[in-house]
């Protein structure tokens, strides 16, 4: 199997509840390694960048707005098939969708809520978006291959 490098960023709703250690043991656990790591409050200009492709649609404002609402942990996952595995520990996009066992369902549905898409984790969702997305937020120097 690959070893691959995925970009994971913990959102500000569950920087928020305090969930960054809850996270990171999900991904120890499950085969992944924190290879690079910072906590920063991302400016509208970088959001906004970040979710470039999605500027067409019609929550991008919402989804920026939201994405700038307080610090966000990003980080480098590493291990085999790191993109997938990623994205099978969070989980759907909606939290009301995703499975019980995921981050998103586990930690960011709110039955008083059940339709907000504040989702917890974003993560890369393929090896080429992953490489652009690394490059964005990492110098080659702040990442710590095993
Ligand atoms: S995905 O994971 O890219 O297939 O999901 P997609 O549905 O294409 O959504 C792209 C990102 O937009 C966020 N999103 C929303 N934000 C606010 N409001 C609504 N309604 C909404 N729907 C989707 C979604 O969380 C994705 O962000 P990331 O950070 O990539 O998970």
């Amino acid at each position: 199997m690959a070893i691959e490098q995925t970009l994971s960023i913990i959102k500000p709703d569950a920087v928020g509840r305090n969930q960054i250690g809850d996270i990171y043991s999900r991904f120890e656990n499950n085969g992944l390694r924190i290879v690079a790591a910072k906590m920063m409050q991302l400016s509208r200009k970088q959001a906004e960048q970040f979710y470039a492709e999605h500027k067409e649609r019609p929550f991008f404002g919402e989804l920026v707005e939201f994405m700038t609402s307080g610090p966000v942990m990003v980080q480098v996952l590493e291990g085999e098939n790191a993109v997938a595995k990623n994205r099978e520990l969070m989980g759907a996009t909606m939290p009301k969708n995703a499975e019980p066992g995921t981050i998103r369902r586990d930690l960011a549905y709110d039955p008083d809520n059940p339709d907000s898409a504040d989702n917890a984790v974003h993560g890369s969702d393929g090896v080429d978006s992953a490489k652009a997305e690394i490059a964005q937020f990492f110098a080659a120097d702040e990442i710590c291959p095993r």
